[in-house]
């Protein structure tokens, strides 16, 4: 694995089409890593590492992963430039790096770091969910990672950026299972002063926060849902929506808060974990994931408290959470009313919020 020695390099060029081609194979169907919303994401090489970073040996080599994105309009052509450069300049442990792009003709491609332990989403419930890598240390370490990385975009980054799709496939784990938050690319960057962008609804079902889903107004609290959702997917092995029968899908805020009212969390710790968790820990994770999807944004905590939360380091804060009205008497059910079935987790940008809207039924 590559080891950066190096603080503040310039690490990040513009591509040409020419050279991801040959570092993919021609983008050939083994190099292919997933496909998401946007397009398909390709492993590659680059033979030259010293181009990218100095800091590489000669003749060392870079490992990347290629995002090659479907349908572009040339309208966009500046925007895209202008905006992958913003972020190619964002650099925090926990979040993705951009190594570069491409634009030429109709082709727009980002570069980025390849994660050899991929996402969080295949861990949990994917293809290594069986190895069970994800002891509970790692967990905790993921949680408290991803919520700096998403602090720092909200609080730090200038101008602010509002990521709109945490979910676990975005969460990319590296050669130490350290958590790297990726694409922050396709986020809106927000203008200093403003409180919320309203757009048309992009995001995920099951992530989505519901006045985000409703009225199209993304803001940092829309962000804090989501990972309120994601963090409760990593302590319980849940998905965020789960299908109970054919017409009738239970999510996991449903599920969770009669159990975490009770105070039954080992039923929530994820059966993978085979009861090896600190149950201090646990208990801290599904409270502050719970107020976090909290469906009035105003009661949701920032993600720089969020951090603080995870850490322990606020103890007083916690103790106000433990005591919202939200977890006095939600008795536990387990036949949940029925939510929207659309056949469909992803929420296309063509679809308006209304129609989310009726689709998730809010
Ligand atoms: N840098 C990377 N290293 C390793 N795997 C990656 C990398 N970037 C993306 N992937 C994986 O490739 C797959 C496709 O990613 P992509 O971002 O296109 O889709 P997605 O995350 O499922 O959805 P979305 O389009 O909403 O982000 C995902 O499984 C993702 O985890
Ligand atoms: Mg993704």
């Amino acid at each position: 694995m590559r080891k950066e020695k190096g603080k503040k390099q310039p690490t990040w060029r513009v591509f040409s089409l020419k050279e991801l081609h040959a570092a993919t194979n021609n983008f050939n169907y083994d190099n292919k890593l997933g496909e998401g919303a946007f397009g398909s994401v390709y492993w590659g090489q680059l033979w030259d590492g010293s181009q990218i970073n100095q800091l590489l040996p000669y003749g060392d080599y870079l490992q990347i992963a290629v995002k090659r994105l479907k349908v572009w309009s040339d309208k966009a052509e500046m925007e895209f430039s202008v905006e992958v450069e913003i972020l190619a300049r964002v650099r925090h442990k926990n979040l993705l790096s951009l190594r570069g792009y491409c634009a030429e003709g109709q082709e727009r491609l980002i570069v980025y770091d390849y994660m050899p332990n991929l996402s969080l989403l295949s861990h949990l419930h994917g293809h290594h969910s069986a190895e069970c890598l994800l002891d509970w240390n790692r967990r905790m370490n993921i949680a408290i990672g991803s919520a700096e990385g998403i602090a720092y975009l909200h609080h730090h980054a200038t101008p602010h950026i509002i990521h709109r799709d945490i979910k676990a496939s975005n969460v990319l784990l590296d050669a130490d299972f350290k958590a790297q938050v990726a694409d922050f690319g396709f986020a809106k960057l927000i203008p200093d002063g403003a409180t919320h962008v309203t757009t048309t609804v992009k995001g995920t079902l099951g992530y989505l926060a519901p006045e985000y889903a409703m009225l199209g107004k993304a803001s940092e609290s829309c962000d804090v849902y989501s990972f309120g959702i994601l963090l409760l997917e990593l302590a319980t092995g849940k998905r965020p929506l789960e299908k109970l029968s054919s017409s009738m899908k239970r999510t996991i805020t449903n599920w969770a808060l009669p159990l975490a009212c009770e105070g039954r969390l080992s039923e929530l710790a994820d059966p993978q974990l085979n009861g090896k968790y600190e149950d201090v820990e646990l208990k801290r994770v599904v409270f502050v994931a719970l107020i976090c999807a909290h469906s009035r944004p105003e009661k949701r905590p920032t993600m720089l408290e969020v951090v603080e939360l995870l850490k322990g380091d606020s103890k007083e804060k916690f103790a106000v959470i433990e005591n919202d009205e939200l977890f006095k008497s939600q008795p536990a059910n387990d036949n949940d009313g029925p939510a929207a079935d659309d056949g469909s987790d992803f929420i296309w940008e063509e679809r308006e919020p209304k129609q989310v809207a009726k689709e998730l039924q809010v």
